[in-house]
């Protein structure tokens, strides 16, 4: 809900849980006063300004401009008039003079939420949210702002944006435009940010933030495996299951910047949105800018809960809406077992295995067209590879939906090779610098898709392609990050719009894909997970989480993956022992149960494996079908981190009814003569009797007190009433070996 309360110049607004509050200073300048747990009333909020009180402004009436501008908490903040913080906006004049002052206008409260043009964005459906629109305006710079929040009715969650128009007769320079702001208030606050590389994507990192600030960030012209867009604050004593958290991630896939930063009088201000670096966007009279959504939710019962909105919001209002409730195709991808390396009869083969196996989709990964062995060709040259496929890429699909199996394939539309017929064509359609030669990374280069024959000419490619033959999915992979970001044609001022503008054509180009072929699963890729993003979800329901597909690895990617984005998105294989990546040798079963907490596949030569593993696919499947459902809608609890405790972790997934629960707990490392570990559930319904079983072959393997653990067998822990279970917990036994995964299922008798 959105009231402004007119005697106070204030709104407030309210979700289940939260108050956001924000209110006129002097009737003029907007200011932020509360972000927490639902107020009843907002009477004397005001007084949260301080402007009576040193060293804020003492004088109310004839204070000094920069020692209240220094200080006062903005709701929206510029640079360039007496605020020195990380700020919002920055602007230029036509004299190429930096400074802004926005004053408050007017505000209107409307029904569900204004789309941002051209950008993925969190869905108004009818009924679901309200959006405040507060009109904001620069009189010197003639340039407006329109503070954009929607607030979800049933979620805790407000979605901020920024609209900047040039209402002036004068050329404008945006030179910085973040999404929006986060004024939050932790005691002794600590910073949660999703840190990494390549291999090791989103790693939690939890660190103190005493002075100055902690960033988040990316100009690699993607999100990056680097950094995620999201930063969260909280209090020191804040756990997975109580204290106060306040989240932020940003819907886009490009540079971002995403600070928490404390200033001089200790107060804590968190910034969001596309990264300044690069970027500058000019503004003729009459222009728009929109900035990308920032969406902000704030708990006071600990990260879980903070998580558990983000999924929500994700999965109900930002991902396709049918693939809340529709089942994930369970896939077999020849990647890691080929790699460029196959032909039609090795797919058809892997295609029959994989029939037999009772797996429902191949894909079929890099290599498959121009005449690309290794990774030195062909990018840009999307037709079949006839060397490879013969009788064409139809003769294939068809055949393989023949054998009941659906078909999908591997793309990479935004590169190019130099040996390649698109670049002997267009020499100049990659992005680069004047003077200069652009550098490979992986022997490829970006192209300028803003360019819109540049556009044109792949994703014309794309479409044929897939209209010629029965494609029911894509892998759409990003192997590089942009550098030498130039463009020939574009005027002098224009370059600093480039990076943004990419994001924009990358948008238009999938957001076509899906129109063009509406039954389509996307998902997307980029190096494993380097572009595991919002913005991206908007398109492809899932996303390759890594390619480390170590299953012990994947323990703290998929947990950092999971802290902000629905389990149902973390594209997850099994893969071979040893591990490709690692050398790290993991038992079949744990590393089809952690592949499991994603949406599931297999990444190995499926033709040619070790009998006894094969015999358990079937049964994997059919536990996977299981889980699944209560993966995509349930509610995920994080019960123990490896990450944290250096010997197990653990996490589980429950129905939102609360009657069905799946908890996965991998003892990582052995240990003797120790106990088993006592293990408290969470999100079950305390007075409900609960079935507990286990896949354990407890008494028949006992071994001092030790247990092995027996493929798809499944044995009665006992009956318990929720209450118990989720205060005191069960005992879950000391396993025999490194890496063993245990699965309970939890359900409501
Ligand atoms: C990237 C992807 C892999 C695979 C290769 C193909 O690295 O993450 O899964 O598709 O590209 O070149």
């Amino acid at each position: 809900m959105i009231q402004y309360v007119e005697g106070q110049q204030l709104f407030h607004l309210t979700t289940p849980g939260t108050s956001y509050i924000c209110a006129l200073a002097d009737g003029e300048w907007l200011g932020h006063l509360y972000y927490g747990s639902k107020l009843a009333d907002t009477t004397g909020m005001e007084s949260a300004f301080r402007l009576n009180e040193f060293p804020y402004s003492p004088k109310v009436n004839e204070r000094d401009k920069v020692r209240f501008m220094q200080v006062f908490p903005f709701e929206y903040s510029f640079l360039g008039t007496g605020d020195y913080r990380e700020s919002c906006l920055s602007v230029e004049n036509e004299h190429g003079q930096s400074g802004v002052e926005l004053k408050y206008v007017s505000h209107e409260i409307i029904p569900g939420k204004i789309v941002p043009a051209e950008l993925p964005h969190t869905r108004g459906e009818e009924g679901c949210c309200d959006t405040l629109d507060i009109l904001m305006r620069d009189d010197v710079l003639g340039l407006e702002v329109h503070l954009m929040y929607t607030v979800y009715r049933d979620l805790d969650v407000i979605v901020k944006s920024a609209r900047i128009i040039n209402s002036s007769d004068a050329p404008r320079t945006l030179t910085r435009v973040l999404s929006g702001q986060l004024n939050a208030r932790p005691d002794f606050a600590q910073v949660l940010t999703l840190h990494g590389s390549w291999g090791r994507e989103r790693t939690i990192t939890r660190q103190n933030l005493e002075t100055g600030s902690v960033s988040a960030e990316s100009i690699r012209g993607v999100s990056s495996a680097e950094d995620s867009p999201f930063l969260a604050v909280l209090s020191r004593e804040t756990t997975q299951t109580a204290g106060e958290i306040w989240g932020m991630s940003l819907v886009y896939s490009g540079n971002f910047l995403a600070k928490a930063q404390i200033d001089q009088v200790g107060q804590l201000r968190g910034v969001i949105g596309i990264h300044p670096e690069g970027f500058s966007w000019p503004l003729a009279p009459g222009e728009a800018f929109q900035s990308p959504e920032a969406v902000l939710v704030y708990s006071d019962s600990g990260i879980g809960g903070m998580t558990r909105t983000f999924h929500d919001l994700y999965r109900e209002h930002l991902i396709e809406k049918r693939w809340l409730t529709q089942d994930r195709p369970v896939l077999v991808n020849n990647w890691e077992a080929t790699m460029m390396n196959f032909d039609t009869d090795i797919l058809i083969g892997f295609a029959k295995s994989a029939k037999e196996a009772g797996i429902d989709m191949l894909v079929m990964d890099d290599g498959w067209f121009g005449h690309r062995d290794d990774d030195t060709s062909s990018l840009g040259d999307w037709f079949v590879d006839e060397k490879k496929l013969k009788g064409g890429l139809k003769r294939l699909v068809d055949e393989v939906n023949a054998m009941g199996l659906k078909f999908g394939l591997w793309v990479e539309p935004e590169m190019i090779c130099e040996d390649s017929e698109l670049f002997r064509a267009h020499p100049d359609w990659r992005f680069q610098l004047s003077g200069r030669k652009p550098g490979a990374l992986r022997q490829q280069y970006v192209l300028d898709i803003t360019r819109p024959e540049v556009w044109e000419g792949v994703y014309s490619q794309i479409k044929a392609v897939l209209s010629s033959a029965p494609i029911s999915y894509v892998k759409w992979d990003m192997n590089r990050y942009l550098s030498d970001v130039g463009s020939l044609e574009r005027e002098p001022g224009c370059q600093g719009q480039l990076l943004h503008r990419y994001v924009l054509a990358l948008y238009r180009m999938q957001a076509q894909l899906l129109e063009d072929f509406p039954e389509l699963l996307l998902e997307n890729c980029s190096s494993g997970g380097a572009r595991f993003d919002a913005g991206m979800l908007f398109y492809s329901p899932q996303i390759w989480t890594s390619d480390d597909t170590d299953a012990i690895e994947r323990l703290s990617i998929q947990e950092g993956t999971a802290l902000v984005f629905p389990v149902s998105t973390m594209g997850a294989h099994v893969s071979v022992s040893p591990n490709q990546q690692t050398g790290r040798e993991v038992p079949f079963n744990t590393r089809a149960k952690v592949a499991m907490a994603g949406t599931f596949g297999y990444e190995l030569d499926i033709r040619n494996m070790d009998p006894e593993e094969k015999a358990q696919i079937p049964g994997q499947v059919a536990l996977f079908r299981k889980i699944h459902p209560v993966n995509r809608e349930g509610d995920y609890y994080r019960i123990a981190s490896f990450r944290e405790n250096h010997s197990y972790d653990c996490w589980m997934v429950v129905q939102k009814d609360r009657s069905l629960a799946y908890m996965t707990y991998v003892q990582v490392l052995a240990a003797p003569n120790r106990p088993g570990i006592r293990v408290r559930m969470q999100g079950l319904d305390p007075d409900a009797v609960y079935e507990v079983n286990c896949d354990y072959q407890g008494a028949m393997a006992a071994r001092n007190g030790e247990m092995s653990i027996g493929p798809e067998t499944s044995q009665s822990v006992g009956r318990f009433h929720g209450d118990t279970l989720m205060k005191a917990g069960i005992i879950v036994p000391r396993v025999r070996g490194d890496y063993q995964a245990l699965l309970y299922e939890v359900r409501r008798v």
